[in-house]
């Protein structure tokens, strides 16, 4: 092709071979723990390569790689602009990844606040068991980030847009910072999609997802992934590989054949998220609305700038208490009940009672979490239905 291809064409063929086993179209899941060697000479060969190379031209057990697997991330590190990408079993086994990597004990973290909880909870449940030093700093301030490194800092680790209030990091100033004081930069990519946003370009150094959302994008399969340039995944891939939290072959494949899809599905979501958002903010029956692609959001201007689209999650807190959230979530037709988000079926959630039912009222209070707080993730149905659903879910309040 004489011009780079686009996201939808990437999606569909990005990493792909042309020639598959049996002529097959769909990359073949390859279901096997392990490989097998023709002869002592041949195994002594591999052996001999491995040394050498990072990536061995054949697999020999399914802890180090798999042939399904490496398809997939063949074309995630094509959407994202990386030179490779480490498929795991799910999001949070790719956070964690990064995590044991680059931090040690004695080492110190940047994490920006309004993060999902359970990246929290290992931050400070068990990273700070081996003497990981860490300090999360206000949602999409930078100032505070930069003020916040210090000489021990090896990395510096947010969302964008966050979860679950959507507040999104200016990438090109965070790429800078980290260069400038030799930090590494890791942004949990999961509610943007490389068809949204692509945090390399930008200069930040590795991009993690919980591919189980948008990615594989049917609420079917746990998934992870981080993508990075310049070798940062090889030692993100030996860590999975001694942690074992590698991605299954048929996850894999559903990963693959949800990835097919993934420019479709987003430009629905991303309109679906945008019509709902707007509606929303418009309702009198509506506090707040929480939406990168409203002007009144915080970072309206700096998602504008580096955001394709929006996404298909929309947060707001209606009027009333707790107990009349849930009569409008039970009200709605459409959107399952559910943690999650980022499938074709739209899924609601009350935040305080999916993500924190055992947290204190303070600590609710600390995150801004109230108890009519709700996150919307639209999936890919008709906009018309998905507002009118929320209109006669309204009308009941
Ligand atoms: C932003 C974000 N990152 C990571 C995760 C964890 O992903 P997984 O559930 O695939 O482990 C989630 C899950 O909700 C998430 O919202």
């Amino acid at each position: 092709m004489s011009h780079p291809p686009g996201p939808s064409t990437q999606s569909v063929h990005a990493g792909d071979s042309r020639e598959k086993a049996y002529d097959s179209i769909t990359t073949p899941i390859v279901q096997t723990a392990t490989y097998t060697f023709r002869d002592t000479a041949a195994l002594v060969q591999y052996m001999e390569e491995r040394m050498f190379w990072d990536t061995p031209q054949r697999e020999e057990y399914g802890r180090y790689g798999n042939p399904t697997v490496r398809a997939v991330e063949a074309r995630l590190a094509a959407l994202e602009g990386g030179d490779d990408a480490v498929l795991v079993a799910s999001g949070m086994a790719a956070i964690t990844g990064v995590l044991w990597v680059f931090l040690s004990a004695g080492s110190h973290l940047v994490m920006t606040g309004d993060c999902y909880r359970r990246t929290r909870d290992f931050v400070h449940g068990f990273l700070a068991r081996f003497g990981v030093e860490v300090t999360v700093t206000p949602p999409a301030d930078l100032d505070a980030v930069e003020a916040a490194i210090r000489p021990n800092t090896r990395l510096i680790l947010s969302e964008s847009p966050t979860n679950p209030f959507l507040r999104c990091l200016d990438l090109a100033r965070l790429g800078e910072i980290g260069q400038r004081h030799g930090v590494r930069t890791a942004i949990d990519s999961t509610f943007a999609t490389p068809i949204n946003q692509r945090p390399l370009d930008h200069g930040v150094d590795l991009v993690i997802h919980s591919a189980t959302k948008y990615l594989a994008g049917h609420n079917d399969v746990l998934a992870g992934a981080v993508i990075a340039r310049g070798g940062l995944t090889v030692p993100v891939r030996q860590v999975q590989a001694v942690l074992g939290s590698v991605a299954d072959p048929h996850a894999a494949f559903l990963v693959g054949r949800g990835l097919k899809t993934l420019a479709l599905r987003v430009e629905r979501q991303n309109a679906n998220g945008l019509a709902v958002a707007r509606y929303l903010e418009a309702h009198p029956k509506v506090r707040r609305v929480w939406y990168p692609g409203l002007p009144s959001h915080p970072e309206h201007a700096v998602a504008a700038r580096q955001m394709a689209g929006f996404g298909g999650v929309v947060t707001f807190e209606i009027e009333g208490d707790g107990a009349a959230a849930s009569r409008f979530v039970d009200a709605l037709r459409l959107p399952y009940i559910g943690p999650s988000l980022g499938g074709v079926e739209s899924l609601v959630e009350q935040v305080a009672i999916v993500s924190y039912f055992d947290a204190a009222p303070e600590k609710l209070a600390q995150l801004g979490i109230s108890p009519s707080l709700i996150r919307l993730s639209c999936g890919v149905e008709d906009t018309a239905d998905l507002l009118a659903d929320l209109e006669q879910a309204l009308a009941k309040l």
